[in-house]
C-alpha cells in the first residue's frame, strides 16, 4: 500500500465500499427499472447490441487488461496497480448503469479517473483513489455536457473531453495533494525488465483495441469506418515517429521504452477529435507523427522542467501522453474545420462530419428511439 500502516485508518476502505454499494442497492431498489420496450423498439434494441457489443468487449479489454497492465511498471506495485484499477473501473461505472450505450458513457468516464492516477501512481492509498473518483466522475460529466452539448464541439473520440480533461485533472490533484513536499524517487519507483515487460504488454491491448475506442460512438457505416482507418492511420505514424525522436534525442541511440509507450499511443489520443471527418488520410498520418514528437519532446524536456519549476509529480508522464496531443489534436480539428468551410462555402459545416455521435447525442437519439433508426437506415 502507498500508505503506511501507522496512518492509515483500518477497515476505512471496506467501510467505505460498503456504504457506496448499501447506497446504490437502495437507490436502484426504489428508483431503477428496466423499460417495457414496444415492437419496435425491439429490433431497434437488437440491431444496437450487434453493433456495439463488439466494441464494448474491446474496450472492456483495453481498461481492465491493457491499462491495468501499463500501470504494473512500479515494480513492488505491480498486484496494487491492477486491483485498484479494476476496483476503480467498477466503482467508477456503477453510478450509470441503465444499457448499453449509457454503460458505455460510464466507462467514458471510468477511463478518466484511470488516466488521472496516472499522475499520482503509487502515493497514493485506495481511499484516496476512491475520493478523486467521487468528485472527479460527476465534474466530468458536466465539463462534457458544457463542450459537447452547450458548446457543440465535434468530439467522438474524446480527445478534449476525456484525454485534456483528464489529464489536467489529474495534474491538479496531484498538485494538490504533494504541494510542499517533492519527495525524491523511492527505489521501488524504478521499473525492472520484468514490470517493464507487463507494462508495455499493456501498451500493446491498448494500442489493438484504440480504434475501438475512437469509433464505438461514431455513427454506425461510412463515419465509423473513416474513424477505425483514420485511428490505424495516426498510431502507426506515431509509432514508426516515436521510434525515430526517440533514438535521435536519447544518448547512445537506444529507444526509450517509456517513449515507445507513450509515444505509440499519442496518435490516438489526437485523432479522436478529428477522426470521423472527412479529411485525406494523410492529415491522419500527419497528425500521428506530429503528436508523437510532441510527446517525445514533452518528456525529454518539459517534464524535467514542470518537476523543477512546479514541483509538479506526474508519475506517469500523462501531460505528454493525454495533454500535449490531446490540444494538438483540438488544434488539429479547428484547422479542419476552417479549411472546409473555406473550401465549400456555402455547405453546412455538418457536411465535414455527417455524424455528430458524441455521448449526449447517443443519449438524446436512444431517448427519441425511432428518429435514430430512421438516421441509420439513410
Ligand atoms: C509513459 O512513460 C512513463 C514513463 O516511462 C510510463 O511510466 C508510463 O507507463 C508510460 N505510459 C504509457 C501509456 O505507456
Amino acid at each position: 500500500m502507498a500508505v503506511p500502516p501507522s496512518t492509515y485508518p483500518c477497515h476505512l476502505l471496506p467501510l467505505f465500499l460498503a456504504f457506496f454499494q448499501g447506497a446504490l442497492l437502495l437507490f436502484f431498489a426504489l428508483f431503477v427499472t428496466y423499460d417495457k420496450p414496444s415492437a419496435e423498439d425491439t429490433i431497434l434494441v437488437a440491431n444496437q447490441v450487434y453493433s456495439t457489443f463488439p466494441f464494448f468487449q474491446d474496450i472492456q479489454v483495453m481498461l481492465m487488461v491493457g491499462l491495468g497492465l501499463l500501470l504494473t511498471f512500479l515494480p513492488r506495485y505491480g498486484f496494487s496497480a491492477l486491483t485498484h484499477n479494476f476496483l476503480l473501473l467498477n466503482f467508477s461505472m456503477q453510478w450509470i448503469h441503465l444499457d448499453l450505450h449509457k454503460l458505455l458513457i460510464s466507462e467514458f468516464a471510468a477511463v478518466t479517473v484511470l488516466i488521472s492516477m496516472g499522475a499520482i501512481l503509487g502515493r497514493v492509498s485506495p481511499c484516496q483513489l476512491l475520493v478523486m473518483a467521487t468528485r472527479e466522475i460527476p465534474i466530468y460529466l458536466t465539463s462534457e455536457w458544457v463542450i459537447v452539448t452547450c458548446l457543440g464541439v465535434l468530439d467522438v473520440g474524446g480527445t478534449i473531453t476525456i484525454h485534456v480533461f483528464s489529464c489536467y485533472f489529474g495534474l491538479g490533484v496531484s498538485k494538490a495533494l504533494f504541494r510542499a513536499t517533492q519527495k525524491p524517487l523511492h527505489p521501488k519507483e524504478t521499473p525492472t525488465p520484468s514490470s517493464d515487460l507487463m507494462s508495455l504488454v499493456g501498451t500493446l491491448i491498448l494500442w489493438v483495441f484504440w480504434p475501438s475506442f475512437v469509433a464505438v460512438l461514431c455513427q454506425p457505416g461510412d463515419a465509423q469506418h473513416r474513424a477505425i482507418l483514420n485511428t490505424l492511420l495516426a498510431m502507426s505514424a506515431s509509432a514508426i515517429t516515436t521510434v525515430v525522436a526517440s533514438s535521435l534525442l536519447e544518448r547512445d541511440d537506444k529507444l526509450s521504452l517509456g517513449h515507445l509507450q507513450n509515444g505509440s499511443l499519442a496518435g490516438g489520443v489526437a485523432i479522436g477529435v478529428v477522426a470521423d471527418m472527412a479529411l485525406p488520410p494523410v492529415a491522419a498520418l500527419a497528425l500521428g507523427s506530429l503528436s508523437a514528437m510532441v510527446c517525445i519532446l514533452g518528456f525529454r524536456f518539459l517534464t524535467p522542467l514542470l518537476g523543477r519549476k512546479l514541483r509538479l509529480l506526474d508519475q506517469c508522464g500523462i501531460h505528454n501522453l493525454h495533454g500535449l496531443p490531446g490540444i494538438q489534436g483540438a488544434a488539429a480539428s479547428v484547422l479542419a474545420v476552417l479549411v472546409a468551410s473555406k473550401d465549400t462555402s456555402g455547405s453546412q459545416p455538418s457536411q465535414l462530419s455527417p455524424a455528430r455521435g458524441n455521448a449526449s447525442e447517443v443519449l438524446e437519439g436512444l431517448q427519441r428511439g425511432p428518429t435514430l433508426f430512421t438516421l441509420v437506415q439513410q
